[in-house]
């Protein structure tokens, strides 16, 4: 496969990112580590795409450094991707009253993830970051990404009213996330620049309705505000599919994830290479929303537990004790790994730039076979 993409793909998203090809790569944060390392972003900006910084796992002063960084590595456009909450104002509890309350009216969740400690024989660890539950945090997390005119802000899981005019001032676009007609709704509402349609085919959060049916009616409903289609590409024949549904344009998550440049930890690559799509299943037991994560031993336990999942932050913060137990004993097959069902196809890993060539020349050869249908089609007399 060729480094470079051999043609054109060049959609209206092209002219309003700045951007080659109408490629995006998802932002994706995590609890350690930057999945979306510097090198990954700066590698799809540099094939022509926009990379995407999932910023949420980075404290206000990293994010800025990073986003410093990024711009020493890239000259092109690219996002920073954060996690806000519905409302920014309701996410107001630091991680220790958290716990407390926990404690207080949950006590028969505190056992189960003491049980799960104790058949592992995990050492007792707390998370020490703050990021995702505390206001103050992400008030500045959001600062960050303003006062550093990053080109793209996109707004996961929340609401972006807040951000937008700020965002337009400087000159920023917005994007935001749906995994339904009413929220896409509710993101043009807010008045986004454009909206991502993700379907429930996607790694990380997501909502019920698949991508087939999801990018259309998303489509027409927000028409003509530009769409982008998500969940489940992670070929040409994917962002083909997109683009005949009326998408302007993709975002990738779970493909990147077999990106040289990620970062991803070996247990987790380990899981993905040799998952199968069925391995990839919606859970709310680590943070309460609906994910897609690999299917591993708590999971399951989880499932079996019969507990009610807590509301977001609450499930997280239950969980995430138990997440920084398992990681300091090594055992990070039992943290977290959010992946989408396409992870079921994937195997090893190449360099940012040939995903993105690939993305590009495969969906360039899928259109080319559709306009030879429609020929062969005429030929034959066929209205
Ligand atoms: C490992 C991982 C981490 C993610 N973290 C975030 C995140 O921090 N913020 C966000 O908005 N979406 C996050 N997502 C969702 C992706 O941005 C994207 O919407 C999704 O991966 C697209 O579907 P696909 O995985 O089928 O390509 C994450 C997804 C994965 C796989």
């Amino acid at each position: 496969m060729s480094a470079t993409p051999s043609g054109v793909l060049r959609t209206p998203l092209c002219d309003l990112l700045g951007i080659e090809h109408p490629v995006l790569q998802a932002g994706m944060g995590k609890s350690k580590g930057l999945v979306t390392s510097p090198a990954l972003v700066a590698a799809v900006s540099e094939a022509g795409g926009l990379g995407c910084l999932g910023g949420t796992g980075l404290d206000p002063e990293e994010l800025r450094e990073t986003i410093r960084e990024l711009r020493r590595l890239t000259s092109r456009p690219f996002a920073v991707d954060l996690l806000l909450p519905a409302k920014l104002a309701a996410a107001d509890q630091s991680l220790e009253r958290l716990r407390a309350l926990l404690e207080r009216e949950y006590p028969a969740h505190v056992r189960f993830v003491e049980r799960l400690r104790e058949r592992y024989a995990l050492p007792k660890a707390q998370l020490e970051r703050e990021y995702m539950v505390s206001e103050p945090l992400i008030r500045q997390q959001v600062a960050a990404v303003l006062d550093e005119r990053v080109p793209v802000f996109v707004a996961g899981l929340g609401d972006p009213t807040e951000v937008v005019p700020e965002a337009h001032a400087r000159g920023m676009l917005v994007v935001g996330i749906a995994g339904s007609v009413r929220n896409a709704v509710r993101q043009r509402a807010a008045g986004v620049d454009l909206v991502i349609a993700q379907g429930h085919e996607a790694g990380g959060h997501t909502g019920a309705i698949a991508s087939l049916v999801l990018v259309p009616q998303v489509v027409d409903a927000l028409r003509p505000l530009p769409v982008v289609a998500a969940g489940g590409i992670a070929d040409g024949r994917g962002v083909a599919a997109a683009l005949v549904l009326g998408a302007v344009g993709v975002w990738c998550g779970t493909v990147f994830l077999f990106a040289e440049e990620a970062w991803l930890d070996d247990a987790h690559r380990r899981q993905l290479d040799a998952a199968g799509a069925e391995d990839l299943v919606v859970s709310r037991t680590y943070t309460g929303k609906t994910a897609r994560v690999y299917r591993n031993e708590v999971v399951a336990a989880w499932a079996q537990s019969g507990l009610e999942p807590l509301p977001m932050p609450l499930q997280w913060a239950l969980m995430s004790d138990f997440v920084a137990a398992a990681e300091a004993a090594g055992r990070e097959d039992l943290a977290t790994n959010p992946a989408g069902q396409v992870a079921g196809t994937l195997r090893g890993l190449r360099p940012a730039r040939q995903i993105v060539a690939g993305l590009v020349d495969g969906a360039r050869q899928a259109i080319g076979r559709l306009g030879d249908y429609t020929r062969t089609e005429a030929r034959r007399g066929v209205p």
